[in-house]
């Protein structure tokens, strides 16, 4: 008999084990399309459940009120939310805070000492990040409608979001005659730990390589995917199915993946949230790299970047379509777009210079060509001095582009030199720097090249 009870409990233990790998039924389907197409979602209803808890929306704090003086009547530094009473802005930040970093309080982005001070990283990534949200509240309607998000569709409490992605660590280089397997059989999370390339982002969260797989005749006349490019497609679609928490019939029409006709709406919601993290992570995230400590970068050297689950969280829509962002009208539109305030004067001393220059240009304007010449006297007059010349670019945009400028600029001042007669021999170019104060571009000062004779 006793025997006869340990076989059935080592069965029973044996069995357990073995189902682990599964999941605990019950398993519950609803139908989305017509009956017979195999238009069904299939979901269980006790991780549901737990899914469900994890992605409530907090309550808003209380209305502030508009009247009163504004906050940059009283603040030194609010380019972005300056325009809120001094109510309004000190509710935003109180959200903020819950939102990002509600263990270490106002102090994880302000000096305490000094409020208006951008001297920690996070504050100037913050104010970039307030952008960022403004951007997709009013720009990018067509993926999150009136729903909108606020920082807690990404953070929810932490500063760090939950899901972010990093480009991988290039391969070792292997003496093995293995080749590059191209990412493959490293089972990851992201791509459903199945054998598909293990970076199915960074081609189009990135990048904008066409989405499919293969050609439209039998034979391979017009193939417009390798083998490589379904995989890593392949691999994009299971993240969109894990991170939505559906399955692939919630934006196919399993009769033909490819076809867009009779394929749910929310497939053309998905084709727009696709290029939205590709905008969000190439003019956002990405030049705020310089600004990170290095022990925010991946394995690679690159930031922490967007994906669907960043915002959606295992959900079809972030925080099941909660209007929270509704309760913050700072955040809904953008507050500053283009650049119009006029260049400063240049700095003229006859050690120093600093010459602005116009949005996107590398040409010297209007009196800014005369800010050269005590400097260049000076020159004239010891011919044994050096100059340095720096050419600085803001942090907006697309990085590689303002780097090209900032070295032009500095080129154009270098030959302005030249031109007045200074000898090329005294003359050192700096490689082009970021200005960080000036995330938010608006700040002609960001757009200059500085000039200064060496002692
Ligand atoms: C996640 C980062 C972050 C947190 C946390 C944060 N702030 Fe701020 N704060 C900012 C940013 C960004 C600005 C600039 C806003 C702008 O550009 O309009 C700012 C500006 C300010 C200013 C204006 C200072 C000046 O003179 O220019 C005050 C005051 C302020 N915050 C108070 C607070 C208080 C109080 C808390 C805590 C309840 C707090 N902040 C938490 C990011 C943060
Ligand atoms: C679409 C998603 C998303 C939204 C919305 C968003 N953020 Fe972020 N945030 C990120 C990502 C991604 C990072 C990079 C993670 C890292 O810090 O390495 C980040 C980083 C930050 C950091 C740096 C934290 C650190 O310790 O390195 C701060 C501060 C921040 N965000 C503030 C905000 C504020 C304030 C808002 C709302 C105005 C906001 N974010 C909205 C995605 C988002
Ligand atoms: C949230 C919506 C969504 C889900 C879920 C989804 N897809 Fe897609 N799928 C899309 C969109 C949008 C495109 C077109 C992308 C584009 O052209 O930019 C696409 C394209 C494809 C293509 C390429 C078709 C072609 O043009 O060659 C295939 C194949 C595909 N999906 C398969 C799948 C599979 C398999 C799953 C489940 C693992 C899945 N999809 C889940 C939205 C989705
Ligand atoms: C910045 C945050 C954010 C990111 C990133 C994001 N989404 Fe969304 N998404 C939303 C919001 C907010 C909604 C709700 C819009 C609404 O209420 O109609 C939504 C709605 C959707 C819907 C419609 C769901 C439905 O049932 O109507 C789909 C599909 C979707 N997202 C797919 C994606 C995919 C795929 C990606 C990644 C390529 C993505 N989203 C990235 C915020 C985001």
């Amino acid at each position: 008999m006793r025997a006869l009870l340990h076989t059935a409990l080592a069965a029973l233990l044996t069995a357990t084990t073995l189902l682990a790998g599964c999941e605990r039924p019950p398993v519950d389907t609803v139908q989305r399309g017509y009956r017979g197409t195999g238009m069904e979602l299939v979901y269980n209803p006790r991780t549901a459940l737990a899914v469900a808890e994890a992605n409530q929306a907090p309550a808003a704090p209380e209305d502030a009120s508009p009247d009163g003086p504004k906050a940059r009547d009283i603040y030194k530094n609010v380019p972005l939310l300056g325009h809120l009473s001094v109510g309004e802005f000190t509710r935003q930040m109180v959200a903020i805070t819950a939102w990002i970093s509600p263990v270490e309080g106002c102090n994880y982005c302000h000096v305490p000492e000094n409020l208006a001070d951008d001297g920690k990283y996070t504050k100037v990534v913050a104010r970039r990040m307030i952008q960022m949200t403004q951007h997709v509240n009013a720009d990018w309607k067509a993926h999150v409608a009136e729903t909108g998000v606020t920082c807690y569709t990404c953070h929810r409490g932490k500063a760090v979001p939950e899901n972010v992605w990093f480009v991988p660590a290039p391969p070792r280089a292997n003496a093995n005659f293995i080749g590059d397997k191209a990412g493959q059989n490293t089972p990851l999370k992201t791509v459903g730990l199945s054998s598909l390339p293990n970076d199915p982002f960074g081609p189009y969260l990135l990048g904008a390589q066409t989405i499919g797989v293969g050609g439209a005749t039998a034979l391979p006349s017009d193939h417009v995917a390798s083998i490589v490019q379904t995989e890593q497609t392949y691999g994009l679609m299971m993240h969109l199915s894990n991170s939505l928490g559906v399955n692939c019939t919630y934006c196919h029409n399993t009769r033909n993946f490819k076809e867009w006709d009779g394929t749910p709406p929310q497939r053309t919601t998905a084709w727009h949230g696709i290029r939205m993290a590709r905008d969000l992570n190439n003019e956002y995230i990405v030049p705020l790299t310089k600004n990170f400590p290095s022990s925010r970068l991946g394995p690679a050297g690159d930031v922490a970047k967007i994906n669907c689950a960043t915002c959606h969280q295992g959900v079809y829509k972030p925080l099941y379509g909660a209007p929270m962002a509704k309760a913050f009208p700072a955040l809904q539109s953008v507050a500053l777009r283009t650049v119009s305030a006029p260049l400063p004067p240049p700095i003229s001393e006859a050690q120093r210079s600093v010459l602005y220059f116009g949005i996107d240009t590398p040409v010297l304007e209007g009196e800014q060509a005369k800010g050269l010449d005590q400097l260049v006297a000076s020159m004239i007059a010891d011919k044994n001095a050096k100059v340095r010349i720096s050419g600085y670019h803001s942090a907006t945009g697309d990085l590689a582009h303002n780097e090209e400028l900032a070295k032009q600029r500095a080129f154009t001042v270098r030959d302005a030199m030249l031109a007045a007669g200074v000898p090329e021999s005294q003359v050192i170019l700096d490689k082009p720097a970021q200005t960080a104060a000036n995330v938010a571009g608006e700040d002609p000062t960001a757009r200059r090249v500085e000039v200064v004779i060496e002692k």
